[in-house]
């Protein structure tokens, strides 16, 4: 088997737990596996004067695939999110968070089997900000003002909401892609076109142009975001592939999560054309951090994710058997899971349920 040099970015919060768990996991599936450790978030912050250090992005650039545990990013104030930019940076266009029910995990249903796919590099996500009383904001008003646009108090800070053709063409055209190669029936597209017209409004308008290239292989059809929201949570089965502007994504993650058990559980990649990040959906969970108590369920999956895009599909499905059945038993369960199905069992810890997990995987071997 061939070795393969990965990026690993452990992150902060949980991520050292969930991370090297991850690694653990990894490395009984058979999997073999060359890390580079490379740092960013406050960590660096202090010895890097950045949160991203150049030579982290280089890692990435030089192996083309990385795994990520999560990453503070201070709330309001402080620097700006180190996600963001290396999904800028690096071009990582789409966030792709496959949704699927576990027996065992606590989910509100059985059969939930969709995916999320969220566009990742503009809309209101894209950081593109004016301060509150700053000169750029005045501007900005004035030039509302004066165009007709609207009256915006002076007040105001201002978050700008670019949706462009070519992203959403990408997007769309992935999410297209995606189902084709996955044998799914269906693309969704969610969207708040009837008040956003020049952004939402574009993005349905640039996805029905690229359904029509799809017409009879996959079906299409589009929900405005305020009703998709209820619709998921009474019946989730009537959605399979689901292709969203960047902000309605995000949130949409979370929700998808906690209907299949929570963020414990959640697994995500952010691809480009070049390069690709491994992620859990969750974050840096500061207020269970340094416990031995985060679930590494996302975090592994990720790696399972990373995984079957490096070819290496008999380890990732290896790995997720040994997921599912740990789940369907039940013995080994982590404290957000012992929280999701109502159970009185006492929870493992992270590390155990990790060498629950390894154990089974060498077994299995
Ligand atoms: P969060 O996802 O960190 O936590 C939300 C809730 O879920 C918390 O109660 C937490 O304990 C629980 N949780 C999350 N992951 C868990 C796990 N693996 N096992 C058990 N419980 C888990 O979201 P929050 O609190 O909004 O964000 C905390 C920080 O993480 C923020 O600074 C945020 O910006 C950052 N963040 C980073 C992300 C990334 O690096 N990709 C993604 C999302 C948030």
């Amino acid at each position: 088997m061939a070795q393969h040099t990965v990026t690993l970015i452990p992150g902060d919060g949980i991520g050292s737990e969930t991370s090297a768990a991850m690694r653990k996991v990894l490395a009984a599936s058979g999997c073999d596996i060359k890390w580079e450790v490379a740092e960013a978030g406050s960590a660096v912050m202090d010895s890097c004067g950045t949160p991203l250090p150049e030579s982290t992005i280089d890692a990435v650039r030089r192996n083309k695939i990385a795994i990520k545990g999560p990453i503070t990013t201070p709330v309001g104030t402080g620097f700006r999110s180190v996600n963001v930019a290396l999904r800028k940076t690096l071009q990582l266009y789409v966030n792709l968070r496959p949704v699927v029910s576990m027996p065992g995990a606590g989910g509100r249903y059985d059969d939930v089997d969709l995916v999320i796919v969220r566009e990742n590099s503009e809309d209101l996500y894209a950081g593109v900000e004016f301060e509150e009383g700053s000169e750029d904001a005045a501007h900005l008003i004035d030039f509302c003002k004066e165009s007709g646009a609207g009256t915006i108090r002076p007040d105001s800070g201002i978050s700008i909401k670019p949706i462009s053709v070519t992203a959403t063409q990408n997007i769309v055209r992935y999410a297209f892609e995606y189902a084709i190669a996955h044998h799914r029936h269906k693309v969704t597209a969610v969207h708040k076109a009837n008040i956003m017209k020049h952004t939402d409004g574009l993005f349905l308008r640039v996805a029905r142009e690229v359904a029509k290239e799809y017409e009879g292989r996959i079906e299409f059809d589009d929900r405005i975001v305020d009703a998709f929201c209820m619709n998921l949570v009474i019946d989730p089965s009537q959605f399979d592939v689901i292709v969203f502007p960047n902000l309605y994504g995000d949130i949409a993650s979370d929700l998808c999560a906690g209907l299949v058990g929570g963020l414990g559980i959640a697994p995500g990649a952010n691809i480009g054309k070049d390069y690709a990040i491994f992620e859990a959906v969750h974050g840096s969970a500061p207020d269970i951090a340094g416990k031995n108590i985060a679930n590494p369920t996302a975090e592994i999956l990720s790696g399972a994710m990373m995984l079957d895009y490096m070819h290496e599909n008999e380890c990732a499905e290896r790995i997720r058997n040994a997921v599912r059945a740990i789940y369907a038993e039940g013995a080994y369960a982590t404290a957000d899971i012992r929280w999701a199905t109502g159970s009185d069992r006492p929870a493992c810890s992270c590390t155990e349920f990790t060498d629950e997990l390894v154990k089974r995987i060498q077994n299995s071997l």
